[in-house]
């Protein structure tokens, strides 16, 4: 595994585990344990996917010593502000059976995410989360947080595949010293991915999946990929990614590939925040 510096200094592995849209909390346990015996060490949660409690299981079954692991979790719109920030971390944190998290996110950049924020910078000096940070906040957003907060955030989760590179977004967070992590980073399968010829083709001179050579160009852009899988083989086939290396002729052809928008979700519009304000997780 290797390693990115965050800019406070704290350690994070470059490829991660996700576990969005696994709500069976068997199957997420499994899958997780299946994703820690393979290697993987860094966790991608939410307390909107429904699913920390399984999460926390898979962690304690391990036996994997705390310090080893680095587990993400998000804050979700609802529970925005100063106040409901700071509960809503305690339930993530019980509901994973931890005493600190190593990445706290804002999950979506609506409702009052500086309150949010205020109250993760505290729990931040408090020492019981290691790094602080965002996600889907695009480039003006990201740099008005940036200009403004009294902590700048040290990731950005946003969407990041070879069919939406977000090369504009990378340099915004350049500038500010915030580290990409790619959510999506196979396109949730779109634009058959997994069989596309550029990818099978380049797979094949280093006799790699289509999947391994999609990680592995975001990696050596130094981007964080934290790919899901159900699916034991697919899982270890994902983390399969260290014993061979792009060529510059293989990262340009990939970079062609670049339509420049997502055809996920649209943050651009109300439509995205009239839906997603109104995704109630709790009473
Ligand atoms: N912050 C945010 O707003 C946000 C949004 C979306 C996602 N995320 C995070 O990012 C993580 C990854 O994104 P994602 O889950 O949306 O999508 P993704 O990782 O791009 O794609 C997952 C899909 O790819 C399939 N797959 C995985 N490995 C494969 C392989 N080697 N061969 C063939 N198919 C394969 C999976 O199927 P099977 O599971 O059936 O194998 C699943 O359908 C999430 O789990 C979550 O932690 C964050």
């Amino acid at each position: 595994m290797e390693f990115i510096t965050l800019s406070n200094g704290v350690k994070m592995p470059i490829e991660g585990f996700g576990v969005f849209q696994i709500l069976d909390a068997a199957q997420c346990e499994q899958s997780l344990s299946d994703a820690l015996a393979a290697g993987y060490r860094l966790i991608d949660t939410a307390a909107a996917y429904l699913n920390e409690e399984a999460v926390g299981k898979a962690i304690k079954k391990s036996g994997i010593p705390r310090e080893e692991l680095f587990i993400t979790t998000k804050l979700w719109i609802q529970d925005a502000g100063y106040e409901n920030a700071k509960k809503a971390f305690e339930i993530s944190l019980n509901k994973l059976g931890l005493d600190y998290i190593d990445l706290y996110l804002i999950h979506q950049p609506y409702n009052d995410y500086y309150g949010s924020w205020r109250a993760m910078e505290e729990l931040y000096k408090q020492g019981k989360i290691c790094a602080i940070g965002v996600c889907n906040f695009y480039p003006e957003r990201l740099a008005d947080l940036c200009i403004n907060a009294e902590i700048t955030p040290m990731v950005n989760q946003v969407e990041c595949h070879p069919f939406f590179q977000q090369n504009d977004a990378i340099k915004t967070m350049r500038e500010f010293d915030v580290q990409i992590e790619a959510w999506g980073p196979f396109a949730e399968g779109q634009y058959g991915i997994f069989t596309h010829p550029v990818f099978t083709k380049i797979g094949e001179k280093y006799g790699k999946s289509a999947a391994q050579v999609v990680l592995r160009w975001n990696i050596q852009r130094r981007v964080v990929v934290i790919p899901k899988s159900v699916h034991k083989e697919r899982i270890e086939q994902n983390i399969d990614i260290w014993d061979f290396e792009l060529s510059a002729d293989d990262m340009a052809e990939i970079e062609k590939l670049d339509i420049g928008h997502s055809e996920i979700i649209n943050h651009f519009t109300a439509e995205t925040a009239k839906y997603l304000n109104g995704h109630k997780i709790h009473n």
